[in-house]
């Protein structure tokens, strides 16, 4: 018989139905002549429980199952007497796939601490929470290409090696197929000509440059893809392995990319509650109170927009005491961003036009010759989810910064050869993927939101 996914079985079920049900066993719960099993494949929060009479040819096997144990059970879809759940099964025959011993299996029924599961990546999208991540997770990647491919952007796809550096003096890991092993003990010498591409290359911190390219042919473009830094921050909010999505618009200024990007943060945030809203009320249930009603909030109201100046003043009248001072010319750190978003304002902010000496090279220089259009969002909890800019499009100036930030203007030949040949104005922002999720779950720490996460020192599964 076809295995039903039991998703689908709670939807679209209807009592008398026969059934074939594959997953792993929650829990079981013996009672006089009966057991209760719960099993879960994954497909929705949901546990479909399955009721094993004793009269059973393969009762013998239903006392084996513990947590863990993988089965297979066929039976008939009847209306659930119990609290919760619309329909459960009332098994015919059970089989067991694989067992589970119950003295090492590491997931128990009582809950356990996310740090515990980060240490079994390997078992960690079985529990609710990492299942949960996993579906909205998958959603919202999906929700993400259908706001694009709507408006007719075309999906690019950019490289993973390269020899640009598109933020500028990032940090990057260097790819290489020199015999590292031998010269760290001191054997052999390092010609970066006999390296496999003739020369230095890294995994990218970003698409944007080679996204321009298409761009500045195609119009409206994005890449969606895996992005690398090899900056020691070892925070709540970075990882060196990340995904971005990055939307390139030829013939557009900064106004016109605020526009599309509260208009695609509020699409995909819509989409995430609308097609996700058992996983939803989860997090809202397990993970904070109000993660549903925030996001219906900022579905709902208008972001608010500042320039970097004005926010600075913002800071400074706050009369709060910040760790890093507020004064212009520096940075915004994440806790002036987050008092920004949270304190004075209780929405979302865009803001606009920093200082030209704290943003890459790249960003349109504005009249004042002083600051940049630039753009960050910034959202409650979790500060910067999006940067971006207008890009310089006029030769002269671009040579100028490329100079300025003490960059090789000729290996960016390529990138000033679309400045001479048929420029336009255009613009792009790059999103964070995981930290887009961490703002819809409410998770705290980035590293429960990926799958396996990168972080300093720690690279396992
Ligand atoms: O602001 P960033 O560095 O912008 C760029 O890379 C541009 N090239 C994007 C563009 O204009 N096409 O990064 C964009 C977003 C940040 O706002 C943040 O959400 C996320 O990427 N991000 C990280 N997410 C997780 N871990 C890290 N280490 C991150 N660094 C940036
Ligand atoms: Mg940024």
């Amino acid at each position: 018989m076809k295995r039903s996914k039991i998703r689908d079985l709670l939807a679209t079920g209807t009592p008398g139905d026969e059934v074939c049900v594959q997953g792993w066993v929650k829990t079981r719960r013996d009672s006089k002549n009966l057991s209760f099993i719960q099993v879960n494949d994954g497909s929705t929060l949901s546990d479909l429980q399955v009721v094993a009479e004793d009269t059973l040819d393969s009762y013998g096997i239903v006392s084996l199952l513990t947590t863990g144990c993988s089965v297979s059970i066929t039976g008939s879809l009847v209306e659930s007497p119990g609290k919760g759940q619309r329909y459960e099964v009332q098994a015919q025959s059970v089989e067991l796939l694989g067992d589970a011993d119950s003295e090492t299996y590491p997931l128990q029924k009582k809950r356990h601490t996310l740090e515990f599961l980060r240490d079994i990546g390997h078992l960690r999208p079985r529990t609710n929470t990492l299942g949960a991540i996993a579906r909205v997770r998958s959603t919202l990647a999906y929700a993400i290409h259908r706001f694009f491919q709507d408006k007719g952007f075309l999906y690019v796809q950019t490289p993973i090696i390269t020899a640009s550096d598109a933020e500028g003096a990032g940090s990057m890991f260097r790819v290489t197929t020199l015999p590292l092993d031998e010269l760290a003990a001191g054997k052999g010498s390092a010609d970066l000509e006999e390296d496999f591409f003739g020369r230095a290359v890294n995994l990218t911190v970003s698409g944007q440059l080679e996204a321009e390219i298409y761009a500045l042919a195609l119009s409206d473009v994005y890449t969606f893809g895996p992005t690398f830094r090899a900056e020691n921050s070892n925070t709540s909010r970075h990882l060196a392995e990340f995904w971005m999505v990055e939307p390139e618009v030829a013939f557009c200024d900064l106004d016109g990319l605020a526009e599309l990007s509260e208009e695609f943060l509020k699409y995909i945030f819509g989409y995430v509650m609308e097609n996700c809203p058992e996983d939803m009320a989860f997090f809202d249930r397990f993970y904070g109170e109000g993660t549903i009603s925030t996001l219906q909030g900022i579905v709902d109201s208008r972001f608010e927009r500042l320039t970097y100046t004005e926010a600075i003043d913002l800071l400074q009248k706050s009369g709060r005491s910040f760790e890093f001072p507020v004064e212009w010319g520096s940075d915004l750190q994440s806790e002036h961003e987050r008092h920004l978003t949270e304190v004075e304002l209780g929405r979302p902010v865009i803001v606009t036009d920093y200082p030209a000496g704290i943003k890459a090279f790249y960003m349109r220089l504005n009249d004042d010759e002083r600051t940049v259009a630039a753009m960050d969002v910034l959202v409650p909890r979790i500060g910067e989810i999006i940067g971006g800019s207008q890009r310089e499009e006029r030769l002269d100036v671009l040579q100028r910064r490329i100079g300025e930030s003490g960059m090789d203007p000729h290996r960016y030949w390529w990138y000033l050869d679309l400045r001479r040949y048929g420029t336009v104005p255009h613009a792009g922002f790059g999103l964070g993927f995981e930290r887009t999720l961490q703002f819809v779950t409410n998770m705290q720490n980035i590293r429960d939101v990926v799958a396996f996460p990168r972080t300093p020192g720690s690279a396992e599964f």
